[in-house]
């Protein structure tokens, strides 16, 4: 069999363990050849296509990015100009024939998982993996990538609060996530925050001067404050400017903010993160093998499964009252707005 691979949407640690996983075991196992597609969709546009062996998976376990780059190309997306046809889903049929490839793998996130949906229902074989930091791929407990930015999330918070309390400052640091609370709820958990704001849940401003009031009170003259990218502001303000001006006005404390922004999509992989790839990876080469496609990897507990497309595309996994990590903190006292 001849398999194309894409990688598509933001980029982030573990997409080249992903790579690696499905061509080593493509190429080695099941005596497959593998063709990598440059740029994400575009490079089936562009016919932008290049063989891949074991030789040029050296080095990819570790490494951050992809080797085969992205994009955010939608080819399925209607034209702005409805008079003008979109004949970029025929470019791709015709690529993916002329080049006689069997299947394409698609890595990417809810985008990628669109797209990838209505390939299969163009009639393309098309098997896809989960990837994004923001872990809001419906369908998978966990998506590679999610590990990684937490860690990196986890570190900064760390190291916030040595100068939050050297200064007796409220300290505001802005995670990625899209509309999702994910990266927000378990780097501001694992980083102790004192106050965590997720898009999932509404914030009061006057509840959360209470809680640093409050802190004070109890000899606490500081706090670290977790927000998520996608939280509510006003005036089209980032979320960490807009949380830090509200809490100053607020509290009168000094208050700084940080935005992590793309060091969470940057590095190496986490250990984590590099076997769930791996796994995934593998998995998408056993689903060729054996016909399955139209299919989702995901893992479901510690199993790794599949989930057809249809039921995946078009949906959002965001963190619910009912998580037991949100659970614990609200009994912790910690303030989720
Ligand atoms: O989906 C991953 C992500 O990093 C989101 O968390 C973030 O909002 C978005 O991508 C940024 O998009 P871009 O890389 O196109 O600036």
């Amino acid at each position: 069999m001849r398999i194309g691979i894409l990688t598509s949407g933001g980029d982030c640690p573990g997409i080249n363990a992903t790579i690696r996983g499905v061509c080593k075991t493509a190429i080695s196992h099941y005596g497959m050849e593998v063709y990598g597609i440059r740029s994400g969709f575009r490079g089936l546009l562009d016919d932008d296509i290049v063989p891949l062996t074991e030789a040029d998976m050296t080095g990819l376990l570790n490494l951050g990015g992809t080797i085969l780059g992205t994009s955010r190309e939608k080819p399925f997306k209607k034209r702005s100009n409805p008079a003008l046809a979109n004949d970029k889903p025929a470019i791709l049929l015709d690529t993916i024939a002329r080049r006689q490839l069997d299947c394409i793998v698609t890595i990417g996130g809810n985008g990628t998982q669109k797209t990838a949906a209505k390939l299969t229902a163009a009639g393309v074989n098309v098997v896809s993996i989960p990837k994004t930091i923001d872990n809001d791929v419906w369908g998978t407990d966990i998506s590679f990538g999610f590990d990684s930015a937490v860690t990196i999330a986890t570190d900064a918070i760390d190291r916030l609060h040595s100068t939050a309390s050297a200064h007796q400052r409220v300290m505001v640091i802005e995670v990625m996530g899209h509309k999702a609370g994910w990266i927000a709820l378990y780097s501001g958990m694992a980083g102790g925050g004192d106050i965590i704001l997720l898009p999932e849940i509404p914030f009061d401003i006057h509840r959360i001067g209470d809680t640093i009031i409050n802190r004070l009170k109890k000899g606490k003259p500081y706090s670290i404050v977790v927000v998520a990218e996608g939280i509510p502001t006003i005036g089209g303000k980032k979320a960490a400017q807009y949380i830090a001006e509200e809490i100053e006005y607020e509290t009168g404390f000094e208050t700084r903010e940080t935005v992590l922004g793309y060091i969470q999509r940057g590095g190496s992989p986490t250990p984590y993160d590099r076997n769930l790839a791996t796994r995934m990876g593998g998995h998408a080469t056993e689903l060729i093998a054996t016909g399955q496609f139209g299919k989702m990897v995901s893992l479901r507990g510690a199993t790794i499964t599949s989930i057809p497309l249809a039921e995946v595309a078009g949906k959002l996994k965001l963190v619910t009252e009912d998580n037991d990590l949100l659970v614990q903190g609200r009994r912790m006292g910690i303030c989720f707005g």
